[in-house]
């Protein structure tokens, strides 16, 4: 199993403008755009809504990761439904097992992936377990969010072989995703605990060029 996907980070580096960020990454064969989206009030920091990802949305047909750093996800699940992410990912830490079940239920209704991420000092709710098999995406944290151009946490590792593992013998067929302090060193550190997408937000956008990052990204995940 080699399939892996690389899925740039927008709000990282410099604040030129998301339409360029999208178009550079594009020419370089992504697979997908990672949007983070922070409310300010789930972390101490706000970027972007769904309009913005609405407006993005016309730029790219590359599927949309949406990351939602936002608290009641539920109450604002279909604006993220509506902007036509592909995949929607929300954080255990924002939602109780009905009011997931329900993100989930909307989600599958419009041919959405679900998504559930965990913070590096979560660990997955025993709640999720009866409905992991509809579980397209797992985003395991590995610095705490809020900001792009954190430093990976390398205890991470430990738990995202642990929390893979656990999460396949409940059912999981989808993906485990790694966000946060992604570079050419960490990601196959991230590979070898059984990532498969691999958010690059600083690695892509930081002070080297984009075409150089996303072939040292690609070259590491296909050793
Ligand atoms: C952190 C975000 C990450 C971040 C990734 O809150 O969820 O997606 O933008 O950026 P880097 O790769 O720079 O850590
Ligand atoms: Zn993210």
């Amino acid at each position: 199993e080699s399939e892996y996907f690389i899925a740039p980070s927008i709000i990282a580096g410099e604040k030129e403008n998301y339409e360029d960020k999208i178009r550079k990454v594009e020419r370089e064969g992504v697979e997908m755009i990672h949007l983070d989206v922070m409310d300010g009030k789930f972390v101490p920091n706000t970027t972007f809504l769904a309009d913005t990802i609405k407006r993005l949305r016309r730029v790219t047909v590359l599927p949309f990761d949406a990351h939602l750093m936002i608290e009641n996800p539920l109450a604002h699940i279909d604006e993220y439904i509506d902007a036509r992410c592909d995949v929607i990912t929300v954080h255990a830490e924002a939602c109780n097992e009905d009011e997931f079940v329900q993100i989930q239920d909307r989600c599958l209704a419009a041919g959405i992936s679900p998504g559930i991420a965990i913070n590096p000092k979560t660990d997955i709710p025993e709640w999720l377990y009866p409905h992991i098999s509809n579980v397209d995406v797992v985003i395991v944290m590995s610095v705490n969010p809020g900001f792009a151009g954190q430093k990976f946490m390398p205890e991470v590792l430990p738990k995202m072989v642990a929390v893979n593992k656990k999460l396949r013998e409940h059912g999981f067929k989808g993906y485990i995703e790694a966000d946060g302090g992604i570079d050419s060193t960490t990601l196959p550190q991230v590979y070898d605990a059984g990532a498969r997408i691999f958010v690059a937000g600083n690695a892509v956008y930081g002070n080297v060029d984009v075409h150089t990052a996303v072939i040292q990204l690609r070259h590491k995940a296909a050793v």
